[in-house]
């Protein structure tokens, strides 16, 4: 696996939106379709929103773009801490995508069951009963301890090896979350780390220059070229020799 690692002087939002499209682009051309996994957190917010600006939104044929999250907080859809009112706030009540290609996870009833409602959603798009279902590109954040999804540190998500989603209970935060697992993360084509600012040169140095294995988002292993990083100055200021 080879590791792509883009750190941008310029608007790292603008650069992000560009590398988006252009990887949704390469999809549709190739399969006739992009499955997109969104990363929820505050760091994508301006990257779907410049998605949905006159200068993207043109580029992107929405009609075949399929939209997914990788992670969700149990909250409702309309709660100020849904990873899917974010998104669709930011780009997705403003692009022309059919309402029939955004698969939200129903965070809102209980965590087991919409774990198992998620699973069951991304295997009918793919009509795929087993194995694993490969989406074309993976958005994903970094939390100061290493976490990415909600794939915490120390928490069960981390050993499921079998389920697509599953429901974990994070103690730091006192509350539930859903999450893609990490067998269906390193399955897709394309994982894009986006990530930014000084508060997070520390453990952007950790798991991109520290030992292996000591946090989550170091698992993340897509085969191939597929795993990249785009790191704004701030976020790698102590990158010590990380080819750029
Ligand atoms: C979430 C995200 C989470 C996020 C990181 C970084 O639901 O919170 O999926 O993994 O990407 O915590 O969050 P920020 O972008 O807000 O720093």
């Amino acid at each position: 696996m080879t590791r792509i690692i883009d750190i941008r002087d310029t608007d790292i939002v603008s650069w992000s939106a560009q590398v988006i499209a252009r990887y949704l682009t390469e999809a549709i051309r190739q399969n006739g379709r992009a499955r997109l996994v969104l990363a929820g957190g505050s760091t994508p917010r301006l990257v779907y929103s410049q998605l949905a600006s006159e200068r993207f939104t043109p580029t992107i044929d929405w009609e075949n773009v399929k939209v997914f999250w990788g992670d969700e907080r149990c909250v409702p859809p309309d709660h100020s801490d849904s990873n899917f009112r974010m998104a669709h706030e930011a780009f997705l009540d403003r692009v022309p995508i059919p309402r029939t290609n955004i698969f939200r996870i129903r965070a809102e009833i209980s965590p087991d069951q919409a774990a198992l409602e998620y699973e069951d959603v991304i295997r009918r798009e793919f009509s795929m009963n087993e194995g694993l279902p490969r989406f074309d590109l993976v958005l994903l954040g970094l939390g100061d301890d290493g976490h990415t999804a909600s794939l915490f540190p120390g928490t069960s998500s981390l050993t499921e090896k079998r389920l697509l989603v599953t429901s974990v209970f994070v103690h730091k935060l006192n509350s539930h979350r859903i999450t893609m697992t990490y067998p269906v993360i390193n399955k897709a084509t394309r994982v894009l780390f986006i990530v930014s600012g000084e508060t997070k040169s520390t453990i952007v140095q950790n798991v991109l220059e520290g030992p292996a294995g000591r946090y989550p988002s170091q698992y993340v292993k897509p085969d191939g070229n597929g795993l990249h990083w785009i790191l704004d100055r701030g976020a790698a200021a102590l990158l010590k020799h990380t080819k750029q």
